[in-house]
């Protein structure tokens, strides 16, 4: 009911500002202040983001929302709090003894949150996020778009990368126009809502083999959505949070500008020497690359693409124009 997701919306801001208050607590200070510090983040980018602490133990959140007349049902469903498996009447804190990273939807409200392990701990999550909930929907929401919005729409492009540390990091480089799918695949309703501030995309996914992986999927699902895409690589083992923090802004920026590729490019780059002299994988990359150009909606930019695709591989425009007859034939 609209009622029901009022109080959602409230105790997930009133979940904010303990986040945010516990931060500047003794604990908070010694633990998670320290460890945004050692990150490189200031008080300015901690207000801006709502960054908060968890602290350690069972029910600090929970007792103090208690207190001020909340009640475990609209805690439960916020996803603040959970029922201890096979003792549902035992209730207790989800978040506990982690560094908080608020999520807010387009309007600024916060409706859910990640919070960071602070050790090297193997056994647990490096992770711990919002459940799914009536005002938390995983699959339309973007961390950072709030923040981002504005300067999307200046810059008419939007920077798409993995983690919510790599959107504060650029935001420290000055670079505000930028959005985390935080870990989970970009979903068609996520394109849309980028669409709405500007058409074009450059995804900045990590240097290793899942990150390449995953700009491979979101490329054509922004294609598909009749965006614009580009995409840059770094080094092995790099994250645009660690690299903008290991070569400084100036050199973080300039490497955005220069290795920013259009989607034929990127994709042909990725396999370039391994297919060179062996004629079967540069079949396998043609059938590849085209399959992106068939998700091109708009016949024009389709047909700019075909060209340069044309020319990157050094075949004739009209072979991949006959593979791509065929995909739109096998049905669409
Ligand atoms: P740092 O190690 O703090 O720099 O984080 P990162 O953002 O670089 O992490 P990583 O590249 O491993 O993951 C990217 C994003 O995926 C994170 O920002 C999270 O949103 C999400 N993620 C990472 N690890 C986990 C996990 O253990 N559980 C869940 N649910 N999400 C995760
Ligand atoms: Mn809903
Ligand atoms: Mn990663
Ligand atoms: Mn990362
Ligand atoms: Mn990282």
């Amino acid at each position: 009911a609209h009622n029901e997701r009022e109080s959602l919306y409230i105790a997930l801001g009133y979940a904010r500002d303990f986040f945010v208050k516990s931060l500047h607590s003794e604990e908070g200070k010694s633990i998670g202040l320290s460890y945004f510090k050692e990150r490189g983040f200031n008080q300015n980018i901690i207000e801006k983001f709502d960054l908060g602490y968890a602290l350690n133990g069972w029910s600090h959140l929970h007792e103090a929302a208690k207190a001020d007349g909340f009640s475990d049902e609209i805690l439960l469903k916020s996803g603040l709090i959970l029922q201890k498996e096979g003792d549902p009447q035992r209730l207790y804190d989800r978040f506990r003894g982690r560094v908080i990273f608020t999520i807010h939807n387009l309007g600024g409200k916060p409706v859910g949150f990640g919070a960071r392990i602070l050790t090297q701990d193997k056994k647990q999550p490096k992770y711990i996020n919002s459940p799914e909930t009536e005002v938390y929907h995983k699959s339309d929401i973007l961390y950072g778009i709030f923040q981002a919005k504005k300067s999307i729409r200046e810059k008419d492009n939007c920077y798409l990368v993995e983690g919510y540390t790599d959107v504060i990091s650029m935001h420290l480089a000055g670079i505000e126009n930028v959005v985390a799918s935080s870990g989970t695949s970009l979903t068609e309703s996520q394109i849309k809502l980028i669409k709405r501030f500007s058409d074009n995309i450059t995804v900045l996914y990590d240097g290793d083999a899942a990150g390449i992986k995953a700009s491979l999927r979101g490329i054509d699902m922004i294609l598909e959505g009749g965006l614009n895409v580009k995409a840059v690589v770094f080094p092995n083992g790099e994250d645009p949070d660690s690299y903008a923090r290991k070569v400084g802004s100036s050199a973080f920026k300039d490497y955005l500008e220069s290795k920013a590729q259009d989607f034929i490019s990127f994709k042909i780059g990725l396999y370039a020497e391994e297919t060179a002299n062996d004629p079967i994988k540069q079949a396998n990359l043609i059938k590849e690359v085209v399959q992106s150009l068939g998700k091109i909606p708009d016949p024009i930019i389709r047909t700019v693409y075909i060209r340069k695709s044309a020319d990157l591989l050094g075949i004739d425009e009209d072979i991949i124009q006959a593979e791509l007859n065929k995909i739109y034939l096998k049905g669409k």
